[in-house]
């Protein structure tokens, strides 16, 4: 099984657009000990030849260009793609709006939670995938499902199930209390699997590591993990965001309900943060903060990483 990291960036990406924080500015200087990334997304294959992507990242263009795997293939027909599936964890704009890019009568196939269709069915602009050129199918919870696209089989599996989380930004309740009306499916992580047996976790987003989740990950081979933020308030500590990571349903990396600390106890063979948002200073590779997730055994996912398990 083939994994490409093509972003591994938060929502905005590394440097985002209107950020002049100096993390954002090293980028934008191009100071060498900073590197910019595009917004989270992983492309998967069993076979080399067709892949699903792990949500579809408003940077998806600049990553199909900079990843040759995922270009019309030189023999195929004047409109081919190598990319026959997306599955989703959940409906932020950095996890949905690389959809719209991938329009052009191209077929293939869309694997969600209920919740993330609805959102998608209730907003008319995502039918410019046509109904009757790209399908859309429902990953119940808890379920695996072998990904095919139009009949065929892509020999890769995913079983999603719930991660503690929040619905997407623009879709909050404020008058629906402290859960701003999220509900089972708004965000779900992803075991992916092919038939050798081969597995392992994308969890771009979550704020806690429940005993369930917990439950879930021990053993695993390989993790993906929310690294949005190092310090829960980091980004009202910066003046960037009046928001903790908590409110925005990110566990943060330090602290002591951090997820350095909560996952340390699991047994992973290899565990690399994901969904690192452009306050992050991990981002600079002369950090202490740095060093502190390497030296506790994590990697820090860069674009165009590449795992074969
Ligand atoms: C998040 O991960 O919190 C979202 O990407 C926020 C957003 O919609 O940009
Ligand atoms: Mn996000």
């Amino acid at each position: 099984m083939l994994i490409k990291v093509l972003g591994a960036g938060a929502g905005g990406g590394f440097p985002q657009w209107n950020c002049n924080g100096p993390l954002s500015r090293a980028a934008w200087d191009g100071n060498p000990d900073v590197t910019a990334l595009t917004q989270a997304s992983v492309a998967v294959s069993a076979d080399g030849e067709r892949w699903a992507l792990l949500n579809a990242s408003p940077d998806i263009r600049q990553q199909i260009i900079a990843t040759p795997a995922l270009q019309p293939r030189t023999d195929g027909s004047l409109r081919n793609s190598p990319i026959r599936a997306v599955v989703l964890t959940g409906a932020d704009v950095d996890q949905v709006a690389g959809l719209l890019t991938l329009r052009e009568r191209q077929p293939f196939t869309i694997f969600a939670s209920r919740r993330v269709l609805d959102t998608l069915a209730a907003n008319s602009i995502f039918n410019v995938l046509a109904p009757d050129c790209v399908a859309r199918l429902d990953l119940p919870l808890g379920e695996q499902r072998w990904l095919t696209d139009h009949g065929q089989d892509l020999g890769l599996y995913v079983r999603p199930f719930c991660v503690p989380g929040k619905i997407a930004l623009y879709l909050e309740d404020k008058s629906a209390g402290a859960g701003f009306g999220t509900r089972d499916g708004d965000t779900i992580g992803l075991e992916v699997g092919n038939r050798a047996g081969m597995r392992f976790y994308y969890l771009p987003t979550c704020a806690v590591l429940s005993p369930e989740l917990a439950a879930c990950l021990e053993g695993a081979p390989l993790i993906f993990v929310d690294g949005t933020l190092f310090d829960d308030d980091e980004l009202i500590r910066q003046g960037l965001l009046d928001k903790t990571g908590q409110r925005m349903g990110h566990i943060s990396m330090n602290g002591p309900q951090g997820s350095l600390a909560a996952f340390a106890s699991l047994k992973v063979s290899r565990r690399v943060y994901i969904h690192v948002n452009n306050s992050n200073p991990v981002l600079d590779r002369r950090s202490p903060q740095r060093r502190q997730v390497l030296d506790a055994g994590w990697e820090i996912a860069c674009d165009g990483m590449e795992i074969e398990l």
